[in-house]
């Protein structure tokens, strides 16, 4: 059974440079996703660290610290039925070139070291990253005019 879900998308500091903003929040309002929450933020190398801590071991850790520590990244609460599963799909795979088009990453990007976008990969996930990156009362609740157009049943 799907269920409404919050999840966390973030455009990176190459997303934002290139001016994709608008493009990818137009994707997940085009779905039908509500926006709950959002900030410009340069959080900090500590922050970020925290943020990728499961990839702490990884080669590429410390160039993914400095990638995302490069400048601004727009953080965002998306809300919806199923959101952190689709909008994994709306952003495609970790590696643009294994992409398809239509996603994000497919139309967007080439190196999986400038993928432009990050979004929770499960529910827990989505919980803690949202937990990290939004103080409480960062993110609003309010029903979406176009909600009954959206979906059949609530
Ligand atoms: O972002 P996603 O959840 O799809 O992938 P991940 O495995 O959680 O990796 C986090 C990020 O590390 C990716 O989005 C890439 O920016 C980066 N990465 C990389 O630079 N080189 C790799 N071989 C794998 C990931
Ligand atoms: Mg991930």
């Amino acid at each position: 059974m799907s269920s409404t879900e919050q999840t966390f998308i973030a455009i990176k500091p190459d997303g934002v440079q290139r001016g994709l903003i608008g493009p990818i929040l137009s994707r997940f309002e085009n779905r039908g996703f509500k926006l709950v929450a959002i900030k410009l933020t340069t959080p900090g190398k500590e922050h970020l660290e925290k943020h990728y801590e499961d990839l702490a071991g990884k080669p590429f850790f410390a160039g993914l610290i400095e990638y995302m520590n490069s400048g601004p990244i727009c953080a965002m609460v998306w809300e919806g039925r199923d959101a952190v599963k689709t909008g994994r799909t709306l952003l495609g795979a970790t590696n643009p070139l294994a992409s398809a088009p239509g996603t994000i990453r497919g139309d967007f990007a080439i190196d999986v070291g400038r993928n432009v976008c990050h979004g929770s990969d499960s529910v827990e996930n989505a919980k803690k990253e949202i937990a990290l990156w939004f103080k409480e009362g960062e993110s609003v609740s309010y029903q979406a005019s176009q909600f009954n157009w959206i979906y059949e049943k609530a």
